[in-house]
């Protein structure tokens, strides 16, 4: 919330049931205190009417934990990440998890490589685009007037920020009718001499799909050959990153690609940590310039940061750490593939509703399901208003670029998501398509989403 307004009408007070005596103001600093208990009361009413965050089918990030998660976090709560002389014990699981993923991620340099935590994916992106952005200038010091672009596959907003924020062009190729990724041929005509490196997605945020990194590296050497031009590869495997390694590991998008020379990561999405952590890593020093890293001695020690935050808590870090070791890779591979067969169930019923087109059916890329309504016979986005009416959160959104006609449904298949609840949550689509049959000018609340959406 940038900006409101606040009404005179809008700035009553809230009362707390066990003690309505209490009266507090809503958009002003109460002038004096209250009980704990009043005071979490009045919170806890607040928080009580959010939807349901395990019926939320929009978003990508965990919902679901172990109690032992919540401890951790608990435990943890006073813990900052920058504090790094004074918490090397958090530290040290920081680097730990940081190594354990360059393995997974098939760094021959898993034992040297460089990478860091982060608040999330668009931080970690940001550092991953900022050291492209370093190495090509230092590549190209008579072209430095000019601003460099970087070019893109269909990206979510966090790569629109990075351009804009850090003063790079961005070259979005559109997609086209039938095709939910980037063509590798097109990527390759937008790349030239001020191009700092191509992004591609594990598991685009529209539809899941995996781009095809292999076949962009393929066309990215010939373009190299034919030209001079080494463009390198970013891979934005937000939720990906910790997908394919579990499901698919014949699939080459990571550091067995020599081109690809960073990744960033959600440990807060498939990584099944809490809100509030993501990872990048890069292939190896060389592509880490020193000059983007700050060395503060003012916390104790001499420590190197790389980020855009200072303080971040880091209970999220430790509770990653836990993660890694309570489910090791067999763990992971299960939790994963249990989402995968939910999400397939979820995609073989909406195939079999003949009003409904399949665009990703959850047995590839990310365990998630996006339908478009055949002819526009079902309204998606009273759809989605309707299905609030049974707890679930679904989001009906519009594709990017050239494909903006295209009205999809996404249903996202995280931890904690049963089959059970897939088929509770079909048998609900069925009830809302049947009252919509019947009430064909039912609301459509969610009709401001219209202008797209960026989960
Ligand atoms: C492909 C992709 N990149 C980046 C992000 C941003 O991630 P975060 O919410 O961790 O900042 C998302 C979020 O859904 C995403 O899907």
């Amino acid at each position: 919330m940038l900006h409101r307004t606040i009404k005179d009408s809008e700035n009553v007070t809230v009362q707390a049931t066990n003690s309505p005596e209490e009266e507090l103001p809503k958009f002003r600093l109460p002038q004096g205190q209250s009980s704990a208990s009043v005071a979490y009361q009045l919170t806890e009413d607040e928080l009580m009417l959010d939807g349901n965050e395990r019926q939320n089918l929009a978003t990508f990030c965990g919902t679901w934990y172990e109690p032992e998660v919540i401890k951790i976090m608990s435990d943890a709560v006073g813990k900052n990440m920058i504090d790094k002389d004074e918490y090397r014990h958090t530290a040290e699981l920081e680097e730990r998890c940081v190594h354990m993923i360059a393995n997974l991620w098939n760094s021959a340099q898993a034992d040297s490589t460089m990478g860091t935590s982060t608040t999330g994916s668009s931080e970690a992106a940001m550092l991953g685009g900022l050291a492209m952005k370093w190495r090509w200038r230092s590549a190209n010091e008579s072209k430095v007037a000019k601003v460099p672009n970087l070019v893109t596959g269909p990206v979510q907003v966090c790569w629109h920020k990075f351009a804009r924020y850090f003063d790079v062009e961005i070259r979005e190729v559109p997609l086209r009718s039938g095709r939910y990724v980037s063509d590798p041929e097109e990527i390759v005509s937008q790349c030239d001499q001020s191009t700092i490196g191509v992004v591609n997605t594990l598991g685009t945020t529209f539809t899941g799909h995996y781009e095809n990194i292999e076949e962009l590296h393929r066309a990215l050497d010939d373009l190299q050959e034919k030209t001079g031009i080494d463009v390198p590869i970013h891979v934005d495997a937000a939720s990906g990153g910790f997908v394919a390694p579990f499901l698919d590991p014949g699939v080459r998008w990571d550091f067995r690609l020599r081109r690809v020379v960073s990744i960033n990561s959600s440990g807060h999405k498939y990584g099944l940590a809490p809100l509030g952590v993501g990872w990048v890593i890069w292939r190896d020093e060389s592509h880490l310039p020193e000059d983007l890293v700050f060395r503060v001695n003012y916390l104790g020690g001499e420590m190197p940061t790389f980020a855009l935050n200072f303080s971040r808590p880091g209970g999220q870090v430790a509770a990653q750490y836990y993660n890694f070791i309570r489910l090791g890779f067999e763990g992971y591979q299960r939790v994963m593939s249990n989402l995968r067969n939910c999400a397939a169930f979820i995609g073989d019923e909406i195939r079999s509703i003949d009003r409904f087109e399949i665009v990703s059916d959850g047995r590839s890329g990310l365990p998630l399901v996006t339908w478009t309504s055949r002819k526009g016979e079902v309204d998606l986005y009273r759809l989605s208003n309707q299905l609030r009416s049974f707890g679930w959160q679904v989001p009906t959104y519009t594709l990017p670029s050239n494909l903006e006609s295209t009205v999809v449904q996404r249903v996202v298949v995280r931890q904690g998501f049963t089959l059970e609840l897939a088929r509770q949550f079909v048998s609900d689509l069925q009830q809302a398509l049947k009252y919509l049959d019947a009430n064909p000018m039912a609301p459509t609340a969610n009709s401001h989403r219209k202008g797209g959406f960026s989960h």
